[in-house]
């Protein structure tokens, strides 16, 4: 018998932007972002079976979760995966996938692209391609621009498209980083991320210090310090399409939040909290009007 191991199970986390700017738009129609991306204790699972069909997905919810907003599975980012792993390592296998959804679908959190990512990485694991992570990110920017920050892991930087990926902090930091505390909640609308980069227009970003504060409060473990340094370009415009979303804002720092930002391009904000005890006084005080969920950030890979 040998060792090959035929199925493996990943964790796909959501990542939040603790800094969203929107540098300009750029030849090819996306934009050139900065963005200080983390990863939070909320995630999806996945089950990752080597066939020797054609690739499959299966999805279960958990409750909170619309599955309705999920979409022909055929075309989901998960197969897309499987099949670009095919294809460029040139393996004949297929994989079957069982996807236990908890990161709310079309939340601004990537969740699509963190379970592109752990398909990436399971399958480089379970058909053992002693593969570069440097080269599953290349793969992974084809797929999405969020994805190389969540097969690389821990805070990163993010820029240009996506694509450019620095881990934080830079090496002249070198304190240990702690975890943040944080509620994420979300009005149970989906957002198009299209539609909302769409509506952008150039403003005030320009301002070089808004990632390079948060990277020093991140650093400093300063959690006051992060809730002052929060920037999404994208919130006003998000905020002004969708009162529900506004209100949940306000909802959070109502509730004793520290600072509150939208994330990414939405639907989902968040809030800092001083610690987990606070942050489950908060949740109390929310109550069950609005989806919400207590995490943590993972800040190291
Ligand atoms: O890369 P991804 O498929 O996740 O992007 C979704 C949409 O978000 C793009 O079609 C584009 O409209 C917008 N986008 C952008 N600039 C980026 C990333 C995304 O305009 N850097």
């Amino acid at each position: 018998m040998n060792g090959r191991r035929t199925s493996i199970t990943v964790a796909a986390r959501a990542k939040i932007n603790l800094t969203l700017e929107i540098l300009g738009k750029r030849s090819d129609g996306y934009h050139e972002l900065r963005s200080v991306v983390m990863p939070v204790s909320l995630c999806d699972r996945l089950v990752i079976s080597t066939t020797q069909a054609e690739p499959a997905l299966s999805v279960l919810g958990a409750p909170g979760v619309d599955l309705s907003q999920i979409g022909d599975t055929k075309h989901n980012l998960v197969l897309r995966a499987v099949k670009l792993m095919q294809h460029h390592f040139g393996v004949k296998s297929g994989a079957r996938i069982q996807l236990h959804k908890r990161i709310p679908i079309g939340g601004g959190l990537g969740g699509g692209s963190a379970d592109a990512a752990a398909v990436l990485l399971g399958l480089a694991e379970l058909w053992q391609l002693n593969c570069p992570r440097a080269e599953l990110m290349a793969l992974g920017a084809q797929l999405g621009s969020d994805v190389p920050a969540l097969i690389h892991g821990g805070v990163v930087l993010m820029e240009g498209r996506g694509e450019r990926v620095k881990p934080l902090p830079p090496a002249s930091l070198t304190t240990s980083l702690e975890p943040f505390w944080l509620i994420i909640a979300n009005p149970g609308i989906v957002c198009s991320t299209p539609k909302i980069f769409k509506k952008w227009r150039a403003g005030l970003t320009n301002g070089p210090n808004f990632s390079h504060n948060m990277t020093l409060s991140i650093c400093n473990g300063d959690v006051a310090g992060v809730a002052g340094a929060l920037y999404n370009d994208l919130q006003g415009v998000v905020f002004a399409c969708y009162p529900a979303i506004t209100m949940a804002a306000e909802q959070l720092r109502a509730a004793g939040c520290l600072g509150v930002l939208l994330s990414g391009s939405g639907a989902s904000v968040f809030g800092l909290v001083r610690d987990q005890a606070h942050g489950n006084e908060i949740s109390q005080n929310l109550g069950s009007g609005l989806w919400h969920v207590l995490v943590h950030t993972c800040p190291v890979v």
